[in-house]
């Protein structure tokens, strides 16, 4: 799907398809650099994640694994409750694993604290986070990102995996979700 196909659900399209990929490219090429030698376990995070995890995968060129966890913290609205609950748990056995966990978007940044510390409490020898997208306006925790994709304003976006009740998860670019559509 292309915002030229929504655009009346649309104010701004914030991040363009190739601005993704390019950005993905570069984190690529600093992941393999910082992991030389070492077996990286990517951990998704469902669903919002998928498509980040599917371009920064084929993206990295060495061996990995990838594992997908699913969290929810938001239910059907655009606010987050700071509640964390395991939907669907890892198959995989951290114990000395370099972990990176692969993330969509940081708002409240509450999701990923929880979940950080609940990887690094399995064993792992690093647990580190690359986010796509991150609303620094909104932090409510501060949460030590290592590979970043865009700052992007407080505002609620959809695209690239990123939805509002369950639908835009297939549109190309990240753009502003337009108000009316859920008010
Ligand atoms: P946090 O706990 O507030 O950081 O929220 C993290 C999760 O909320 C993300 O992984 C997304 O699934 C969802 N989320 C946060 N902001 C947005 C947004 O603007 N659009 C769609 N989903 C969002
Ligand atoms: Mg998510």
């Amino acid at each position: 799907m292309h915002a030229s196909d929504i655009e009346g659900d649309l104010t701004e399209v914030l991040v363009t398809e190739s601005e993704i990929h390019a950005k993905l490219a570069e984190l690529a090429r600093r992941i393999e650099a910082d992991y030389e030698g070492r077996d990286l376990l990517l951990v998704g995070v469902l669903k919002g994640a998928v498509m980040v995890m599917a371009d920064l995968a084929r993206e990295l060129r060495p061996h990995l694994n990838m594992d997908w966890m699913a969290v929810s913290s938001y239910g059907a609205g655009t606010q987050s409750s700071g509640v964390v609950k395991i939907l669907k748990d890892l198959d995989t056995d951290l114990t000395g694993r370099d972990v990176l966990i692969v993330e969509d978007i940081i708002d409240s940044g509450l999701t990923l604290s929880w979940l950080l510390e609940n990887l690094r409490s399995r064993g792992a020898a690093s647990v580190e986070v690359c986010a796509l997208l991150r609303k620094p306006d909104a932090a409510k925790v501060e949460v030590d990102v290592r590979y970043l994709g865009f700052d992007i304003p407080n505002q609620f976006v959809v695209g690239y995996g990123l939805d509002y009740a369950e639908r835009y998860r297939n549109l190309r670019d990240v753009a502003i979700l337009a108000p009316h559509v859920y008010s």
